[in-house]
């Protein structure tokens, strides 16, 4: 059965048609396309929770006229995020998505955003996956909106054993950048820059590091940088590379910190990352040493995973649909929880 899938929930406009062999409980991706809004936003500084509405509801149904000239209309289900996220952007996404299904005659498939990202682990390199997967895992999720450690014990069976009070560590990234006058978002600028600093130039503080439990905490962090700019303006390059990979260093050394505790308590051998963070190479490194030295499986999804998409909002209602899940709550909800 093919199932096509509409995330809208922040600043990407993205569609997927996955389709899913319910006997095997075998899912493949058979086609997707993702609309960015960063440059239309990255003037500001930040996401523009209007702006990105607007540019949604601009967006999408010229993509789904795309969408379905390449692939037909032939559609069993519609799966669509519902939160959590910003809700005029959500809204988007969702009254298509009840539109669709209406005209269609088709079931809609209300899917939580963060159980996407929960999952994304699921496909390989060439965006085809099972739902085979041994249980528990850790699904650490690290974004601009989040940083969460959730032990999955089963499908459909999670607890948040790690959040952070604050700020989440893409937060962080894109508030340091903004100190340093780089655009939004900032993740992949500093984190650029860094790879020309030296990461123990200055010693910026671990925020509950040492805490002994899941919680994480970025604010302290940031504010810290700010102290240490206005302290010490950078004077050249070399000032500000080794500022983005001393920050970048202290935000890797919390966050595997906080893996290694979420191992050790809860005895788990395998971990799924995802969020846009995850695209940052040094911790990609830091967390497969990491796995190595302890001998914990990770998976690392694919960079189009790991980033906001509408793969794994397909694949998510690939999987409540072989695992048997209905109803769902379909209401939009800017901060639906896990
Ligand atoms: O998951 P995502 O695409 O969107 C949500 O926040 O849901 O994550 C975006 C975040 C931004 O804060 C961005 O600065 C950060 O991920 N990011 C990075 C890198 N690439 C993206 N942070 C650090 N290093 C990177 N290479
Ligand atoms: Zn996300």
């Amino acid at each position: 059965m093919k199932i096509l899938a509409i995330e809208t929930s922040c600043d990407e406009t993205a569609l997927a048609l996955l389709n899913l062999d319910k006997e095997s409980e075998k899912f493949q991706v058979l086609d997707h396309i993702l609309y960015s809004q960063i440059n239309e936003h990255s003037q500001y500084g930040g996401v523009v929770p209007a702006l990105a509405a607007r540019l949604h509801n601009k967006k999408l149904p010229v993509m789904l006229q795309e969408f379905i000239n390449r692939n037909g209309r032939d559609i069993d289900s519609i799966a669509v995020t519902v939160g959590p996220g910003l809700e005029p952007s959500l809204y988007v996404g969702v009254n298509l998505a009840n539109l669709l299904s209406e005209a269609l005659g088709v079931p809609l498939i209300p899917v939580n955003h963060m159980h996407g990202h929960m999952f994304s682990g699921l496909l390989d390199e060439n965006l085809v996956g099972t739902a085979s997967i041994e249980y528990p895992f850790i699904a650490y999720t690290i974004s601009g909106g989040h940083t969460e450690l959730v032990l999955v014990k089963a499908y459909n069976d999670y607890e948040i054993i790690g959040i952070t009070q604050d700020d989440a560590a893409g937060e962080a990234f894109d508030k340091v950048a903004k100190m340093l006058n780089l655009s939004y978002p900032g993740g992949p600028k500093v984190s650029k820059l860094a790879e020309s600093g030296d990461s123990e130039a200055i010693q910026f503080p671990r925020p509950m590091i040492n805490s002994g439990d899941g919680r994480m905490s970025f604010s302290g962090l940031k504010t810290a940088v700010l102290y240490y700019i206005k302290d010490n303006p950078p004077q050249n390059e070399q000032d500000i590379a080794n500022i983005c990979a001393s920050f970048e260093q202290a935000v890797i050394d919390v966050l595997v910190a906080k893996l290694n505790w979420a191992v050790n308590t809860y005895n788990v051998r395998q971990i799924i990352i995802g969020g846009g963070v995850t695209a940052n190479l040094k911790l990609r490194q830091s967390f497969e040493n990491y796995a190595t030295q302890n001998g914990v499986n990770l998976i690392i999804p694919n960079k189009i995973l790991s980033t906001d998409n509408a793969i794994m909002i397909g694949v998510i209602a690939c999987l409540d649909i072989i695992y048997g899940v209905e109803n769902r709550e379909s209401k939009v909800n800017g901060s639906l929880s896990i």
